[in-house]
């Protein structure tokens, strides 16, 4: 692997699920691959988990780690080439991310949506530029449109706790009063669309995801009947991708709760964290049997050092 922005990096899925469960088993088999080398994290928005597994995945496999935040650690980036610079932004990108590989083997990026503009968003101008300046392979650590590794995580925990060949798999949109990116959603579909599943989406309507990202998943506005017989039910909320970045309603209906899971094959409870109680989802399923979600965040680790392991023997 050279780079890994998105699936389409991944040579292969169940390839890569599997490295993730090998990795699980034995943290430290692949200590020597990553002896001399350093991974620098870069991140332009605030993280607990993608920073703490990645950094933990890279030491597994005996790398150095540097971190960065990026306008309160270090100078604030521009992106835009040709642009004067004589507003806040003191570094060019171009600058920035030659110098960071001239420092590292390997990046990490983290760069949200804006949310403003849905074509600047939807061009990943952060992690484009950085993989033209930077020299060095680049991981995505969620971008404006993508989250892989928590994807990856997501199949891999699928994969530990699936008692049919093909599962039902449900994507539900949770309310939230704050606009939240596509991004973990998005990059759900992606991988789910390529995974052994029956896979359906539902939200209200105004929220259709990009027709790039839902392929062919089935989609409702129905929370109630796309949940009948699901094995797992992945809980998100996201902006409107039509009326780009907008919340369009907040119905507190759309809430998970563990009276929902009734109806589904005694499903399991999924969603990346971090999660708003009670307004996303209850807590009497946050604290039941069939919420997943610690053991999928600890998946987070396995899934990064599959991944860094990739990109370090290729
Ligand atoms: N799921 C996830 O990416 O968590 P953080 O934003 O805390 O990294």
């Amino acid at each position: 692997m050279k780079h890994f922005l998105s699936v389409y990096d991944a040579p292969s899925i169940s390839e890569l699920v599997q490295e993730g469960i090998r990795q699980k088993q034995n943290p430290f088999a692949d200590a020597h691959l990553g002896k001399n080398k350093t991974i620098g994290l870069i991140f332009f928005n605030s993280s607990l988990r993608t920073r703490l597994s990645t950094q933990k995945a890279a030491q597994n496999l005996g790398m150095n780690v540097m971190t960065m935040n990026v306008g309160t650690d270090s100078w604030g980036l521009e992106m835009q080439d040709g642009v004067i610079m004589d507003a806040t932004k003191a570094e060019h990108v171009k600058e920035a991310a030659a110098v960071v590989g001239q420092y590292c083997d390997i990046i990490g990026i983290r760069a949200f949506a804006e949310l403003q503009d849905r074509d600047k968003d939807y061009a990943e101008q952060v992690l484009q530029q950085f993989k033209k300046y930077a020299g060095v392979p680049i991981v995505n650590l969620e971008s404006a449109t993508r989250h892989p590794l928590q994807s990856l995580a997501d199949c891999i925990t699928i994969e530990e706790l699936k008692t049919t060949i093909r599962p039902k798999i449900v994507l539900t949109w949770l309310p939230h009063f704050k606009p939240l990116p596509q991004a973990v959603a998005n990059s759900f579909c992606e991988w789910v669309n390529r995974i052994e599943a029956d896979f359906v989406i539902t939200h209200p309507e105004g929220y259709t995801l990009a027709p790039e990202f839902a392929g062919n998943a089935q989609v409702t506005n129905n929370q109630e009947e796309a949940l009948k017989n699901a094995d797992f039910v992945y809980g998100k909320n996201w902006s409107s991708y039509a009326e780009y970045g907008q919340v369009l309603t907040q119905q507190s209906t759309w809430m998970m709760t563990k009276q929902k899971m009734d109806l589904t094959n005694n499903g399991k409870f999924m969603h990346c964290l971090p999660v708003r109680r009670n307004l996303k989802v209850s807590d009497d399923l946050l604290d039941s049997e069939a919420s997943v979600v610690i053991q999928q965040a600890g998946n987070r680790v396995w899934a990064a050092q599959a991944v860094l392991k990739g990109i370090l023997e290729g």
